[in-house]
Formats: structure tokens, C-alpha cells, sequence
């Protein structure tokens, strides 16, 4: 078999293949399987270990050294104001980091001298209360509006952009790294049988939940112990194949490294206990079957079928058979093969307050509005200011929209989380609804110091 990996721009899995030993072709697309059982978290097992000095040694790789390698000149970057529209700004990073939601040092990093590289932390940090988080899904992310912003720079100073892949994004915080990274392989190789590369939109979940998981990503489709499925995304920043085999040690430290990470304390007034006892009583009733009990910090993932969790089916039905069977012919599932699962992980709950907007797809802003459906805005805009945590519904502060506006700038547009899109559907996970209004007010209470 000969497997080669892909270099490509924001892509999560990117990988191709030429092998000898296809698997047999199906002409039709399949949908991808439902009816995942529930299986119950069980409480034997712990919270998965993980070594220190190798942690410490991915930390800095990834916080401090920096894993990606050049992508575009610095100068570019210090550029984009030319096409904003708005003059140059007194203080260029802080308008950066406005517009496209990350910046110097956050998501954007020096690199060999007078190049400008993204990293990990473009999507994967975000700030709560003030409060930077590593880790933390970036909910003011808009990667797609850099690199339309990019391109539109190299046309007017007279170059043709490349003509690469975009990032889709469904709204700030939400794109399709996994769709990206699927259609960015087949640059590469064709699949023995079509895939599809639109896996409508994601939220990443956050990185302190993974020591508490079994399979990674939102449909479980990665095994915990892949290393290499969890580093892919190097490969969109111009890390070459072999560059990446030569670094797998340092993957391995990365992973240990997100394995050390523990979610934050809730920042505010700390809850009540007579109402953190109760939530607590609710919590174990109507939730932990599958989030697993708050006694044991059970591991393994329970996988929740489509059909039975009712939320956007895209991004799990999509990864079905044929994809995933595209990717298991390649280099980054060689130790652990990927699982089409047609089903959503039910994530650990630890910290769950600070990853607001909720689901898979960030479809729902607060915790009370995940808890009551009916509460649930349709279409809605997160604000965002330095004081947009709502410490009361628990999650982050948005205005209800009408309707999504037609035709804003894209910079605007970007802002707005239009839940009547494919892909970005608030429906279903509706256990909480059935609970009295005083039950859910408890649980609120427990769930911000879990
Ligand atoms: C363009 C945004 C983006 C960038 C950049 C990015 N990721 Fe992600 N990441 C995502 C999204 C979106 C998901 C969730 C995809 C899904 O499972 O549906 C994710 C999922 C993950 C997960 C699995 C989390 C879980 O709980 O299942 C890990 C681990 C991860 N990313 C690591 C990384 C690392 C390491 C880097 C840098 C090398 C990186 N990511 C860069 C968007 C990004
Ligand atoms: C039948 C299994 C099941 C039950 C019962 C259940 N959940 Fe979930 N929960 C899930 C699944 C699966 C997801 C992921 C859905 C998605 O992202 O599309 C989820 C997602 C969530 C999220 C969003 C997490 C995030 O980071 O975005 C929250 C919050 C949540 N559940 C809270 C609760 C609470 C509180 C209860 C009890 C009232 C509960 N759940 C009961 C399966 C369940």
C-alpha cells in the first residue's frame, strides 16, 4: 500500500492514498448507519493518566515552539487592514483580533523570521469572563473570513491567490474543519468510492474533556489513543508528511499534553449547596445515564444514535462508511482505524458552563435554553464584549434576531447563528424538558461548579 499524507490549508483530516488492496466499490452513497445502542458510562474505569514530563514537553511544543510551519508572509498579515475598508487602526492586533476572533499569540504565530504561520489555538482557545482558556472551543473564530480577507490582499497587490480550499464556517466558532479536511484529500487520491466533504458545522469540543472520553470527536469517530488523528491538523499549516513522521514523538507529548488539561472553576458567585445537593439528585436521575455519574468520573463514551438524541443529524450522518473507509487507508489511522458511528458522543459534563454555545454544531447559547427547548433563540447573535458571560442562564449573552439578514457584508453575516440552516439545527436533546422548572434551576446550580 502506498499512503501519502497531504499538505493542505485549515484542514482537520488530510490524508490520500493510492493502495493496491481498495476495498470494494459501492456506487451508491450510504447513509450512514442509526440505531447505536446506549450503553451506559460504567464507573470502573478512571479518568485516563497521563505523563508529566512528557506533558510538559507538548506544552511547550504546542504553547511555546509551535508545531506549524510558514503559510503566509508576516507582512500579509500586518496587511489586512487594507482591505477592511476602515483605514489602518491605532492598534492593528486588537482590530485583528475583532475581526476575525484569535490573533498574535492566539492563533497567529511568528515563524523562520518574517513568516506568519496558524496554529491549534486559532480554534481551540477562547476566553471566558476575561478569562484566556486553552483548549476552550473559540466561539468568536472565523477562520473563513481570513482567508477570504487573504485572498482579496494578494489581488490587489497584483497576485493570483491560490486557489485552495476554504474553510467553510456555519457561524463564528462553527466550521467544517472536518469537511475541509476530507475535501483537501482528495487532492491527493480518489477514493474507491465518492465521498461526501460537506459535514455541515462543528464546534470543537473542549480539549479538558478528552481524559474523560473513550472516542474522540463529536460523532466518536477517533479512538482516544490516536495520537495521529488528533495531530492531522498539522498538516494544514504547512507541516510536510514526512516533517510529520518525524515528529510523531512530539504528537505523542501533545496528547499527553491535552490529557493534563482540567477544565476552569466557575468564576462567579459560587452556588448555593442545598441547591448543588438537589441538582446533583437530578443530575444522577435524568442525566448521567449517558454523561456519565458525577460519583465516578467514568470514562468510556456513550454513543447516542441520531434517532434517539434528535440533533443536527449532518456532521454524524455524513462521516458514514464510505468516508471513513477513505481515511482508514491512510497513514494517520493506521494504529487506531476511525468508526463511522451515526451517532453524537454525550461529552463529559466537567466545565460544560464555559463551552457555551452547546451541541455539536453551537446551535443553542446557554445551558438554560439546552435545558428547556422551547426557550431555544432561532436565530441569534452572540455578543462580544468583555462582559458577555450570562451567569444566570449560564452561558454566553445574545439578541434574538428576526431573521437572519440576507445580505450583510460577510464580516456581519458571520456574527449571526441562523439555526434554520442545514447543519445548524437546534433541535432534539430535549431531557430536559419533561423536568419541573425548580428541578432545572437546581441542576443549572450543580452543573456551574461540576
Ligand atoms: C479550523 C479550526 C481548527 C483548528 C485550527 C484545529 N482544530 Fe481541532 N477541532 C476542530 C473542530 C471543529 C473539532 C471537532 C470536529 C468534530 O469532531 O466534529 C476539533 C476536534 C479536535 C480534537 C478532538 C476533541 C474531542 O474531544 O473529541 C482534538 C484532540 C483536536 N481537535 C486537536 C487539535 C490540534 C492539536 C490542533 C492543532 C494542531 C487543532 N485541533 C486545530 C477545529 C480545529
Ligand atoms: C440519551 C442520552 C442523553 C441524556 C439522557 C442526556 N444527554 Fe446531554 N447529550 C447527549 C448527547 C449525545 C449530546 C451531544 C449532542 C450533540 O452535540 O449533538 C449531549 C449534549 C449535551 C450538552 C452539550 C455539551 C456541549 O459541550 O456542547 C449538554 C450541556 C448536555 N448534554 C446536558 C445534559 C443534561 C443536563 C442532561 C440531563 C437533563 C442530559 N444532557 C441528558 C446525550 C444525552
Amino acid at each position: 500500500m502506498r499512503c501519502r499524507v497531504t499538505r493542505a490549508l485549515f484542514g482537520l483530516v488530510v490524508l490520500g492514498c493510492a493502495c493496491e488492496s481498495a476495498p470494494a466499490a459501492s456506487l451508491d452513497l450510504k447513509p450512514a448507519p442509526v440505531g447505536v445502542r446506549v450503553e451506559a458510562a460504567r464507573c470502573e474505569s478512571a479518568v485516563l493518566g497521563f505523563d508529566p514530563a512528557r506533558a510538559e514537553r507538548g506544552r511547550v511544543a504546542l504553547l511555546e515552539t509551535g508545531l506549524t510551519g510558514p503559510l503566509v508572509p508576516m507582512l500579509a498579515m500586518q496587511s489586512l487592514w487594507a482591505v477592511w475598508g476602515t483605514g489602518m487602526p491605532a492598534d492593528y492586533w486588537v482590530a485583528f483580533r475583532a475581526r476575525y476572533g484569535f490573533g498574535l499569540g492566539e492563533g497567529v504565530r511568528a515563524v523562520n523570521g518574517n513568516q506568519a504561520t496558524l496554529d491549534c489555538l486559532a480554534c481551540h482557545q477562547g476566553t471566558v469572563n476575561g478569562q484566556s482558556l486553552v483548549g476552550l472551543g473559540n466561539p468568536r473564530s472565523d477562520l473563513t473570513l481570513l482567508q477570504e480577507d487573504l485572498a482579496q490582499l494578494a489581488t490587489m497587490a497584483g497576485f493570483t491567490p491560490p486557489g485552495y480550499a476554504r474553510l467553510r464556517t456555519g457561524a463564528r466558532g462553527v466550521n467544517d474543519a472536518m469537511g475541509l479536511g476530507l475535501e483537501l484529500s482528495l487532492n491527493y487520491g480518489t477514493p474507491p468510492t465518492p465521498i461526501r466533504t460537506e459535514l455541515g458545522f462543528q464546534d470543537p469540543p473542549a480539549w479538558w474533556g478528552l481524559k474523560r472520553k473513550s472516542r474522540m470527536f463529536t460523532d466518536g469517530s477517533g479512538d482516544i489513543r490516536a495520537h495521529r488523528s488528533m495531530m492531522a491538523t498539522l498538516l494544514a499549516f504547512g507541516v510536510t508528511q514526512a516533517e510529520l513522521e518525524a515528529r510523531e514523538e512530539t504528537f505523542k507529548d501533545v496528547r499527553e499534553y491535552l490529557l493534563s488539561l482540567s477544565p476552569p472553576a466557575w468564576p462567579f458567585a459560587a452556588p448555593a449547596a442545598e441547591a448543588v445537593t438537589r441538582g446533583r439528585a437530578v443530575f444522577e436521575a435524568t442525566c448521567a445515564r449517558c454523561h456519565g455519574t458525577s460519583r465516578c468520573d467514568a470514562n468510556p463514551s456513550t454513543l447516542v444514535a441520531l434517532t434517539e438524541v434528535g440533533t443536527d443529524p449532518v456532521r454524524a450522518s455524513a462521516y458514514g462508511p464510505d468516508e471513513v473507509a477513505w481515511v482508514n487507508l491512510g497513514w494517520l489511522a493506521r494504529d487506531y482505524p476511525e468508526t463511522s458511528t451515526g451517532a453524537y458522543v454525550a461529552p463529559p459534563l466537567r466545565g460544560v458552563w464555559a463551552t457555551a454555545p452547546y451541541f455539536h454544531n453551537g446551535s443553542v447559547p446557554t445551558l438554560a435554553a439546552v435545558l428547556e427547548s422551547s426557550t431555544r433563540p432561532k436565530v441569534f447573535e452572540l455578543e462580544a464584549g468583555a462582559d458577555d458571560y450570562d451567569a444566570v442562564a449560564v452561558g454566553r449573552k445574545y439578541a434574538s434576531l428576526a431573521a437572519a439578514p440576507s445580505s450583510p457584508p460577510r464580516a456581519e453575516r458571520s456574527h449571526v447563528y441562523d439555526t434554520t440552516r442545514p447543519g445548524l439545527s437546534n433541535a432534539g436533546h430535549t431531557f430536559g424538558d419533561g423536568l419541573s422548572a425548580a428541578d432545572r434551576a437546581d441542576l443549572l446550580e450543580f452543573l456551574k461548579q461540576y
